[in-house]
């Protein structure tokens, strides 16, 4: 007869046995939560292809932030609904813009809130595209130019990360100098750094209306084909001074996020992007999965695949849960 000797399951037998040997925890601590923020007062416009995600004016944001520092959520990552857009998207750098109104707003109800804001411009431009364009390609230095200006009206503002999203070539190394140059040499950089050309943001761009008017932006995001490629996106970003980098979208491309880690030791993070909130979602409503149990395991594969950080739309869900001790 030849039992088994070394039995696995031995561990797996109760609750408290397998908690006590459990490898991969997700915290509170490690979630950033995204906002929409529009014009106007009062708003909590739900989007629809994101379920229980909204567009908020700044007062309700502010609102949210509080209801976020509650349950220990301790960052929140910032977009803009523009009142105007225009061709090179300059409403992004205006003083007195939305975003700067916000983080102001937020840091006064939520003075120790991380308050991160995504620097691009697609949101701001009347065609969609990421910059300033010209015969149908985009602008690479001359929208570092107004990433810059952008950056710093943030600052001003008292942002405390700003995380660069346009993919465009030295971007971190524009926004380190301008930064720095500027007297905000401590405020830290998380670069979106292998961001790929991604049909999972659908109903990100729904929530902001920055679907690209024409063509596609396969010209500055990644080929998801491309491994080698995002290794030396995320090394050359960390050359320029990124303090912490970023493989997005999450689920479909954990391996990435493996290898960075691995490989650069860095603080990481990973976005669990919107089509990944609306895929659960819609299953989920349809009662054909578990949303509770699917959102826990999408949120630990993350951190089992070595990201510090996750930017997800579950963030309020999965606190309000872990505070009622149901995750
Ligand atoms: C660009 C930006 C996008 C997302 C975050 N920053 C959209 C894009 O690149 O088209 C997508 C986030 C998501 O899908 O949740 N400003």
């Amino acid at each position: 007869m030849s039992f088994p000797l070394i039995r696995p399951r031995r561990l797996r037998r109760t609750d408290f046995l397998r908690d006590m040997v459990r490898e991969t925890r997700v915290e509170v601590s490690n979630l950033i939560a995204p906002l929409f923020i529009v014009p106007g007062e009062k708003v909590e416009r739900e989007i629809s292809s994101m379920p229980g995600q909204y567009q908020l004016s700044i007062d309700t944001a502010a609102k949210k932030a509080l209801r976020f520092q509650e349950l220990g959520i301790r960052s929140v990552l910032l977009f803009a609904i523009p009142e105007s857009k225009d061709e090179i998207g300059s409403s992004a750098w205006h003083p007195q813009g939305i975003i700067p109104q916000a983080i102001k707003a937020l840091k006064k109800v939520a003075p120790e809130m991380v308050v991160i804001t995504d620097l691009c411009f697609c949101e701001y431009t009347s065609h969609g595209h990421c910059g300033v364009m010209k015969d149908g390609q985009l602008q690479n230095d001359a929208t570092l130019c107004n990433l810059v200006k952008q950056a710093l009206v943030h600052a001003e503002a008292g942002a405390d990360i700003i995380a660069p999203s346009g993919m465009l070539d030295g971007m971190v190394h524009a926004l380190r100098h301008g930064l720095d140059e500027s007297g905000y040499s401590d405020l830290p950089i998380m670069s979106y750094a292998a961001k790929f050309a991604s049909a999972f943001y659908g109903p990100f761009r729904e929530a902001v209306q920055s679907a690209p008017e024409y063509g596609d932006r396969k010209s500055y995001q990644m080929d998801a084909a491309n491994f080698n490629e995002a290794m030396r996106e995320v090394e050359l970003d960390i050359q320029q001074g990124a303090d912490i980098v970023m493989v997005k979208p999450g689920l479909a491309f954990l391996d990435v996020v493996r290898a960075v880690k691995d490989r650069f030791k860095m603080p990481t993070a990973v976005y669990n992007v919107s089509g990944e909130y609306a895929m659960v979602k819609a299953a989920a409503q349809n009662g054909w999965i578990d949303e509770r149990r699917v959102m826990l395991e999408i949120l630990t594969s993350m951190k089992r695949a070595g990201a510090d950080l996750i930017i997800t739309y579950f963030a309020e869900a999965f606190a309000d849960l872990r505070a009622k001790g149901q995750v």
